[in-house]
């Protein structure tokens, strides 16, 4: 990545601030408090004031989560020609690639992306009329040569921490714990490992753009260096989110918003650059099938509160976000909003 390329650049309104807010932080959650509705009333309250919360006592075993550090730390370290055997192309939008863009600006980053099934499928093509479906299978690199293993065992992990998540959620909306689970069978959820390396223009670039996450429930994990910022929802403000040691960081995403008829919504967030230390972090896409219609939930919709979106297709939206990624095409994403009634 060495060359400073223009399309890295943020327009001004977006560059990153030189001073970061650290005041009131999001809420951390102890998942084993004794007290469980105790539990539902913290995950609601910090859904609906922030959309983002840290998890601790969490049952992830340290670990697994070791492994699959140390596992991507190894093969982020290869020269670039060995990590793009296994790059991301237009048949198959898993792997390694370090050209994504957000908002249409370059994300100061490498990724390498693995879905949590496999295969997974999925529609063919974004054409709304296509009913094909394609069947995408993860690739995997020879180095380092436990990658897979721990790849696929720390999934498996974060797999039963976000079905947790997902019924203390569905209980903090008043809901069965279980309405959401149906959702998921042949999920489309993916991890990705990310990479950023240390940046030379600190006050020009992102590691990652201002973004919502589009899917259901996001699970991520952090370093010891920072960098992730949230809008607060109370003034607009940018905070960090403070690397708190062994914890998870959950935020809600697009879909949250949609069947809660946005009650949980869906917040903005970003990651800035660091001049002095690289950082990895790894999210886990917590995403329903794709033939899944996603629109607000009758239980949660009344006349009084009618519903605000339309039904939209999973499967389409998300192939449309990923090519309109991959392809920098210069027309503004495909949003929920566009779906509001
Ligand atoms: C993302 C994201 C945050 C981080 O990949 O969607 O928001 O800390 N990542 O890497
Ligand atoms: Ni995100």
């Amino acid at each position: 990545m060495g060359e400073i390329d223009e399309s890295f650049i943020q327009s001004i309104e977006h560059r990153p601030k030189s001073t970061t807010v650290e005041a009131e932080g999001i809420p951390v959650i102890d998942l084993s408090a004794p007290n469980s509705q105790d539990l539902v009333v913290q995950v609601g309250d910090a859904c609906k004031n922030w959309g983002f919360f840290q998890v601790i006592n969490h049952w992830v075993p340290s670990s697994c989560r070791e492994k699959v550090e140390l596992a991507s730390r190894a093969f982020f370290q290869q020269p670039s020609l060995e990590k793009r055997k296994v790059r991301r192309d237009e048949a198959n939008p898993m792997g390694f690639y370090d050209t994504e863009h957000t908002k249409n600006v370059r994300d100061w980053k490498q990724v390498f992306d693995f879905t949590v099934e496999n295969p997974t499928v999925v529609p063919a093509s974004h054409e709304p009329d296509d009913v094909e479906l394609q069947e995408i299978v993860s690739q995997w690199p020879e180095y380092p040569p436990n990658f897979r293993e721990a790849c696929e065992e720390y999934a498996r992990e974060i797999e039963k921490l976000a079905y947790k998540l997902l019924e203390l959620i569905s209980l903090s909306l008043g809901l069965p714990a279980e309405k959401f689970n149906g959702f998921f069978k042949n999920q489309t959820s993916f991890m990705r490992l990310n990479y950023y390396p240390i940046c030379p223009i600190l006050h020009l670039a992102l590691g990652v753009g201002r973004h919502k996450d589009s899917g259901a429930l996001t699970v991520l994990a952090q370093d010891d260096v920072g960098g992730l910022e949230v809008k607060r929802k109370s003034d607009g403000e940018w905070v960090q989110v403070r690397p708190t040691p062994n914890a998870y960081i959950i935020n809600v995403g697009d879909v949250i918003q949609v069947w809660s008829n946005d009650r949980y919504e869906s917040v903005e967030h970003r990651v800035m650059v660091n001049s002095e230390r690289e950082r990895f972090s790894i999210p886990f896409f917590f995403n329903p099938s794709h033939n899944v219609m996603v629109e607000p939930l009758k239980e949660l919709t009344s006349k009084q509160n009618p519903a605000r979106y339309k039904p939209y297709n999973w499967g389409k939206f998300h192939t449309t976000r990923n090519i309109s990624n991959f392809k920098k095409l210069n027309v503004e994403n495909i949003q929920i909003y566009h779906f509001r009634i």
